[in-house]
């Protein structure tokens, strides 16, 4: 498995604390920045790590701003992107299990690092549910992102 991870200068302490998470798990990332405490658009680099997603580069993707909000507004425009925007273990199961949520996003001003390992964890390691309803509906998902996106 390997993860894409973008975060703006609101989320770069807490994804430093994912990066050594990740390492310490022996999953394989790519960083696609950015790497410095400058204000930058949390767009670029959301919009970064989800066209790795989309392309085939790497399996998931993790975002990471001050709120985790406009890092997920960015992301769900991306045509093949589903972004779960959670704060909480439970709801990051369930947007793998029912939405199939291949991007997870989270804010540094929200939550803390012990928390998001656990919600990382719960994204990375749980698979679809597979289910015939939550496939129709994620089929739908992408219906509509055939009707609406150019
Ligand atoms: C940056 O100040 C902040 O607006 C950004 O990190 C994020 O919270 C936006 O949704």
């Amino acid at each position: 498995m390997k993860v894409a991870i973008g975060c703006d200068h609101g989320g770069i302490n807490l994804k430093d604390a994912l990066l050594a998470h990740l390492k310490e798990k022996g999953v394989e990332y790519e960083d696609f920045g950015t790497y410095t405490k400058d204000s930058v658009d949390y767009n670029d680099y959301a919009e970064a790590a989800c066209k790795a997603v989309v392309n085939g580069e790497c399996d998931l993707g993790i975002l990471v701003c001050g709120t985790g909000i406009g890092m997920s507004i960015v992301a769900n425009k991306i045509k093949g992107i589903r972004c779960g925007h959670c704060h909480d273990v439970f709801s990051a199961k369930m947007t793998r299990l029912h939405n199939d949520a291949n991007v997870l996003s989270f804010g540094e001003r929200v939550i803390g690092a012990g928390l998001m390992t656990e919600i990382v964890d719960a994204f990375l390691f749980t698979d679809f549910s597979g289910g015939e309803r939550h496939i129709r509906r994620v089929d739908k998902i992408k219906a509509l992102e055939e009707r609406n996106f150019k």
